[in-house]
Parts: C-alpha cells; structure tokens; sequence
C-alpha cells in the first residue's frame, strides 16, 4: 500500500469508516484531497428533475482532472513503448572513458523507450520509418541518455534542416495525410538522404518487432579517460534476437492482424519472462584518425564501414512498467545529458540536439521534468536551479547561490570538458566531403537478393505517387549514382525513361 493511500486511510473520519467493512475500506475511493467518495456513479442534483449542483465538487474535481489528462505529444516520436532492464559492462575501457558505467562489472538501471518516428501518439506502429531506440542509463555519475535509432546514420547532416525534414515527412499541413509527393519534394533537394533512404525502403524499415531490430548512437561521441585522451567512438547495439522485418507482400495482413503488434510483442515476452537482450558495441578513432576518410566522418549520413568493433556490454530489458504515462510518456531522453567522461563530439546534427531535446522537454513536460520520478537521477541532485511550475524538488536552506563562505555544500569535483582545438573563422557553409551517394551503393550490393527485390519493390511504390516529373528523376538519378544496377531497377518499376534518369545521374559529382 503507498503512502498516499496510507495517510487517506488515517483521515478518513470515524463516522464514515464506520459505515464501511474493512476490505472495501482499503479499496476505498477518494478525491484528490484524499477524503472518501461516496456516490461515484450519480451527480448531485437539485430534487429528481432539477439541474446538477455546482456544489459537488468530488463531480467538479473529477471533470477538471479528465480534462487535462492529455499533454502535448512529443512533436516527434509520440508513438512509443518502454521498458525497464539493466545495462552490464563486461569489458575494461579505462583506457578510453572514466565513465562509471563502463566498469567491468557494474550493474546500470535502464529505462529504454522504442518509437516510431513521424506517427501521431495513435497512429500504427507499423509505419514504414526508421525506429526511436533511446535508452535512459541511471548511473553512479548521474544519468546518460543514449538517443539512437535502428540503423548507424540519418537523412540529413545539419540540424538547421531538422524541422523543414520533419514538416516534409508529416501530415500534409493541408489534408492532415502523409504525402508521398511532399516527402519526395524535400529530398530531392537533400541528397545526403539516398543512403538512409536505401535503408528505410528495406525489411527493416518495417521491424516486426521491437526485439528484432539493432540500436545506433549515430553521431560520433567522445570518450575522455583519466589523462584526459579523447577518442571517438560510435554506439551499436546489436539484438540478440536477430533483426527481422516485413516483407512488402506480407505488410496488408500483418498491419491488419494487430495495430500495436509492437508493443503486444514486447510486453507478451517480458510478461512470459523471454527478456530482450541487446550487446553494446563501440567503434574507435583517435582525433588523428578523422582525416583518414575521404568522407568527414563526424557526418552523420555516414558509417565508418572499416573500423571493428569491439563489444562492452550486455542490457537486458526485464520489466513492463506499471504505468505507461508516468514512464514512456512522461519519459525525457536528451543528447545532452552526459556524464563525466562521456561529451560530444563536433557533428553537425549532435550540436542542435543538444539544444532542442531539453527546450522541447520543458514545453511538453514543463521546467522540473527532470524531477518526475522516471527522469530522476537515482544520485543526489545538488544545485542552486529552483522554483518554477510543478517544483517539488524539497530543496533545503536559504544559500541558493555560489561561491558562499555558509554553505555545506562542497565545491565540485575538477572535472572539466576536454579542450577541443578549433581552426578557421566563423562560418556558414556546407561540409567539403559530402559523398553522398556512395555508401548507398556499397549498402544496396551489401544486400542479399530477396532484400535488393524488396527495396525496389517498396521504393518504387512510393516513387510511383510522385507527381512532379523533375523530383522524380532526381530521386532516380541519386539511386543510379549509388548504383547502376538499383537505378536500373528502379526506373523499370516506375516506368520511367532510362536515358534520361543516365543523364541526370551522369552529371552529379560524388565527392
Ligand atoms: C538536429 C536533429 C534533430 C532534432 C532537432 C531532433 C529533435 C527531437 C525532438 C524535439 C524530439 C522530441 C523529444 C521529446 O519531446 O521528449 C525528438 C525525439 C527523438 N529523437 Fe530526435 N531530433 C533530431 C535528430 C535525431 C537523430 C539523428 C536521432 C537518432 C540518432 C534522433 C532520435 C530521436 C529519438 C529516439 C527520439 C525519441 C526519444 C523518446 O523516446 O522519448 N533524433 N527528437
């Protein structure tokens, strides 16, 4: 029994306990003030026929919390599932990271939440889309949000283009449907995208399962270690359940035979005890490194496809939670929550989201969502923020300042971000290895047959609802660039003129 029930209990006056038996007592409703409710299921009225009373407050009360149950859904990926588990660390990189969690042995709670991207918080959780894999560590050193996806890059490279990508690939601001002719609008401006594209048109851009797919940080990270070393790394889960999708001839009755398949099949394994494990990968690169490419390889549209990986890790998902609001809705992931030893690195896209998870946060949740109790850092939190809407952080003493020669609280410990050197001047202007199409190549060859027929399959459904001629011979010239073969293919599929999609492709440089 919580506490809440406990001390509703204590006030309960004697009169009114005595009219009830010990075990409804227990069960017993009340308001939010936490005395009984009588009559929950008739109004007060006056007389038989008379109107409702103002006076009955518990209905007032009841109308007024109903109201406002709703807040604003997260303004991409609102449709989500979480679950609860642990993190392991099994392997020794101190040599790359003072990081807490990353030590051998430890044991890390972990709030993870999976979501599709561009659906409402309704919608089906089948939509072709990439999948939200973000994942809450509650460490000793406060909490890391690791905010990935299930495949290693994304469409664009520059988070300015963040919002125009999302308004492109939403409900049509008109019609209030995704519009395939919209969406294809917007990237045939972004050739960046045509590798993450070729991904998205696969199986798996359709995952049968929460279980069944891989996680990515994305975006390079920097690991700092004791002598204050920096190394990039990248984050790979890899499922070991294995990564399935829906083929395109399958989607009609698997869409049909369930809405919420996703979150049914991952509940239904944690509820039988088949608990989700995913091993943690990282790759490596020292600073020096970088320039090795001839891609940047701080651009999020690219993998680093020769650099092994190594594993450090095991999570294993173990628990449905008891409350889907107060959890996956309530939930705030943040690229910008970090922990000592663990920093950014200088890409493009990490940068802006530094700044837009937290600022959307406290719009959606307001200014102390960090004190709902599934955002809470299970360490102390010591600092002189206060006040604000909601506030219950039962901050004590009156010295919220510093430096102070009255307050108890020590000086923090010397842990300061790495120094990063910088070169140039300031600047707006595009990154020089851009290589946007090749890598998309490398990946539709790295396909076995059935998938290379899927992808056209799937991809020429929606080429086929692009009305305008010239967005849809860009998009066939970028898929001929990565490849003559999928090119090919594609333009076969959507009855166009292959000369033509040849000389569009023939004059795009690939560097
Ligand atoms: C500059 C580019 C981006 C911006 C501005 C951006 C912005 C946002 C915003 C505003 C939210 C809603 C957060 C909330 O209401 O709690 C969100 C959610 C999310 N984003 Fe991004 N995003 C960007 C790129 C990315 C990329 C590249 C990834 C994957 C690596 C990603 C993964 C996610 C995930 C997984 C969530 C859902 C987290 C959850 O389950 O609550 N986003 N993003």
């Amino acid at each position: 029994m919580n506490k809440q029930r406990m001390l509703s209990r204590w006030y309960v006056p004697a009169t009114v306990g005595l009219l009830m038996s010990s075990a409804a007592f227990a069960a017993a409703l009340t308001r939010d003030n936490g005395s009984p409710v009588g009559d929950n299921q008739n109004s007060q009225t006056a007389g038989p026929e008379g109107p409702t009373l103002l006076q009955d407050s518990h209905l007032i009360e009841k109308l007024q919390r109903f109201d406002r149950e709703r807040i604003p859904e997260r303004v991409v990926h609102a449709r989500g599932t979480g679950a609860s588990g642990e993190f392991v660390a099994d392997a020794d990189i101190s040599d790359l990271t003072i990081a807490k969690v990353f030590t051998p042995g430890e044991h890390t709670p972990v709030f993870v939440r999976f979501s599709t991207v561009m659906g409402y918080r309704g919608s089906p959780e089948q939509a072709r889309d990439p999948r939200g894999f973000a994942t809450k560590f509650y460490t000793s050193q406060g909490n890391w949000d690791l905010v990935g996806i299930n495949w290693p890059i994304f469409f664009i490279r520059d988070a300015i283009k963040f919002p125009d990508f999302v308004h492109a690939n939403k409900p049509s601001a008109v019609t209030g449907v995704q519009d395939a002719n919209l969406a294809f609008d917007f990237f045939a401006h972004t050739p960046e995208a045509t590798s993450m594209l070729t991904h998205l048109y696969t199986d798996e851009g359709m995952p049968d399962s929460y279980r069944h797919m891989d996680g990515y940080g994305v975006h390079a990270f920097k690991l700092v270690n004791a002598k204050g070393e920096v190394h990039y790394v990248k984050f790979h889960w890899k499922s070991a359940q294995g990564v399935h999708g829906i083929r395109p001839q399958n989607i009609p009755t698997s869409i049909g035979s369930d809405w919420n398949l996703m979150s049914n099949d991952l509940y239904g394994a944690l509820k039988r005890g088949d608990d989700p494990k995913w091993d943690l990968y990282i790759q490596v690169l020292t600073p020096a490194d970088l320039d090795r490419f001839d891609y940047d390889a701080l651009d999020d549209t690219k993998v680093w496809s020769d650099v092994p990986e190594r594993k450090i890790g095991t999570m294993t998902l173990n628990r449905v939670p008891d409350n889907y609001f107060e959890t996956s809705e309530e939930s705030a992931f943040a690229p910008s929550r970090m922990v000592p030893g663990i920093e950014p690195s200088e890409d493009r896209m990490l940068q802006g989201r530094l700044f837009s998870y937290a600022d959307t946060q406290m719009y959606r949740l307001g200014a102390n969502y960090n004190e709902l109790p599934i955002n809470r850092p299970r360490v102390p939190v010591v600092s002189n923020n206060q006040d604000g809407l909601m506030n219950a952080s039962d901050r004590k003493g009156e010295i919220n300042y510093e430096p102070s020669g009255l307050s108890d609280v020590a000086q923090s410990p010397a842990y300061k971000p790495v120094q990063t050197p910088l070169r140039g001047t300031t600047q707006q202007a595009a990154i020089h290895k851009t290589l946007d199409f090749r890598q998309a190549g490398e990946y539709y060859r790295s396909l076995p047959s059935q998938d290379k027929n899927d992808l056209v399959t799937a991809l020429s459904a929606d080429l086929n609802h692009v009305t305008n001629d010239d967005n849809k011979y860009t998009m066939l010239s970028y898929f001929y660039k990565a490849d003559a073969d999928y090119g090919k293919r594609l333009a076969v599929a959507t009855h166009a003129d292959l000369s033509r999609v040849q000389a569009k492709a023939a004059a795009l440089s690939d560097n």
